[in-house]
């Protein structure tokens, strides 16, 4: 099989690398032919530190980088079954690379966008036949991580969702199917590990450090929110946060913050300007310890709310339970899912939590979704309960 990737920055390289590496070969293709040459080179030095680690075998990874073939024009993209773009995240530019890109492929090659945050349907309606498209959004680094979020939009064809499905279990990767709705299932469940830690924050419960320690000890999160939004970039999840609070139609539980507005502003973007909500200079930074009942309430009130946003997620058919949690936990490294963890609490706890809050706010934003109160009126779980 033939991959196409449009745009060879650091998604399409990384999903060129998957695709090459279980024997497909790949044709790339970027407007810049500076970025052709330095996504070449990267490869070639990925493969050069594998095979130093002893991960790939020496002939393979020759094999590996001579199946990655770069491009300048669309022409050679007639020999794909599948073409995945990987361009800047800006709408008329994909649309404008969609139906020019048509006029050069197969029938039935299958186009897909590795958006995060614009509608699979408004991509594919740029295409005479939008039933090939669908959103195949992976997770960065594109080589590591395991997690790929299928998207099918109200115009793709069941069989285009089929052949997707098929070749992300043939590279390896954990396909999920979520439905063409903002953030697809990571980025809408996933907000309020931001949102509601840094709200905990301007409330001065907690300092950056505490509430980091906090879900790092009594969650065993992997990072705490405050560690990840420096390592992911303030500007990039400030925009994700903003673009699925827009795209809700303003809804309170998405809401932006000031804290990290302000941060985004004033040029705190995290690890790559040297300073977020943690400096980066030489100094190692110093372990806060986190004990005790305030710990604790700060976790339950974090892990309430990423509960909420999962269970709500059910509700309205977004995606199915099992895919929700394993989403969350191979895409974002969640240590469990989130609604085999609510199970765990037991669903009447998690509902007493949240109204618990939503009294004492007044707010929007924390009410119980309407799948919860449900389930608790009838003593539903999600999972059986394990033997
Ligand atoms: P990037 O900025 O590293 O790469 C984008 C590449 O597209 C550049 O090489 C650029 O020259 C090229 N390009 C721009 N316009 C083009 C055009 N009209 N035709 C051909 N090539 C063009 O961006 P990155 O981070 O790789 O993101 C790409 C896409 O993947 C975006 O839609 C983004 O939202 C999505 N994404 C990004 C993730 C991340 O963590 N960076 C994670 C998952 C999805």
């Amino acid at each position: 099989m033939v991959l196409g990737v449009i745009g060879a920055g650091a998604m399409g390289s990384g999903i060129a690398q998957v695709a090459a590496q279980i024997g497909w070969d790949v044709i790339m293709y970027d407007l810049s032919k500076e970025q052709l040459s330095k996504s070449e080179q990267a490869l070639e030095q990925t493969a050069k530190k594998l095979v130093e680690k002893g991960k790939w075998d020496p002939d393979d990874a020759s094999k590996i980088l001579a199946r990655v073939k770069y491009v300048d024009s669309y022409s050679p993209m007639s020999a794909c079954g599948l073409i995945i773009e990987a361009i800047v995240e800006n709408l008329e530019v994909k649309k404008k690379v969609f139906t020019e890109l048509e006029a050069h492929v197969r029938p039935d090659c299958i186009l897909a966008s590795n958006t995060s945050s614009l509608s699979i349907a408004s991509i594919a309606g740029a295409l005479k036949l939008p039933a090939r498209a669908l959103g195949i959004h992976f997770f960065n680094p594109a080589p590591v991580m395991p997690l790929v979020e299928i998207i099918p939009s109200v115009q793709t064809a069941p069989e285009t969702t089929a052949r997707a499905e098929k070749w992300i279990a043939d590279w390896k990767k954990v396909g999920v199917i979520a439905k063409d709705t903002p953030g697809f299932i990571v980025n809408r469940v996933a907000r309020p590990f931001y949102s509601e830690s840094i709200r905990i924050y301007e409330e001065g419960w907690a300092s950056f450090a505490e509430i980091d320690a906090a879900l790092k000890k009594y969650g065993r999160f992997r990072m705490g929110p405050f560690e990840l939004m420096d390592f992911i970039g303030n500007d990039v999840n400030y925009a994700v946060t903003e673009s699925v609070f827009h795209a809700f139609y303003f809804d309170p539980r998405y809401r932006p913050s000031f804290t990290q507005k302000r941060h985004v502003e004033a040029g705190w973007l995290g690890r790559k300007s040297g300073r977020g909500y943690y400096s980066y200079g030489s100094e190692p930074r110093e372990d806060v310890v986190m004990g005790g009942a305030r710990g604790e309430q700060i976790m339950r009130r974090v892990v309430l709310m990423l509960m909420n946003e999962a269970i709500d997620a059910v509700f309205w058919n977004v995606a199915s339970p099992k895919d929700i949690d394993l989403a969350m936990k191979r895409g974002v490294n969640y240590p469990k899912g989130l609604l085999a963890w609510a199970d765990e609490w037991g669903l009447e706890d998690v509902l007493r939590g949240l109204e618990q809050l939503q009294a004492e706010y007044g707010e929007d934003r924390y009410r119980p979704s309407p799948l919860l109160r449900k389930m608790v009126r009838e003593g539903a779980r999600f999972f059986p309960v394990e033997d």
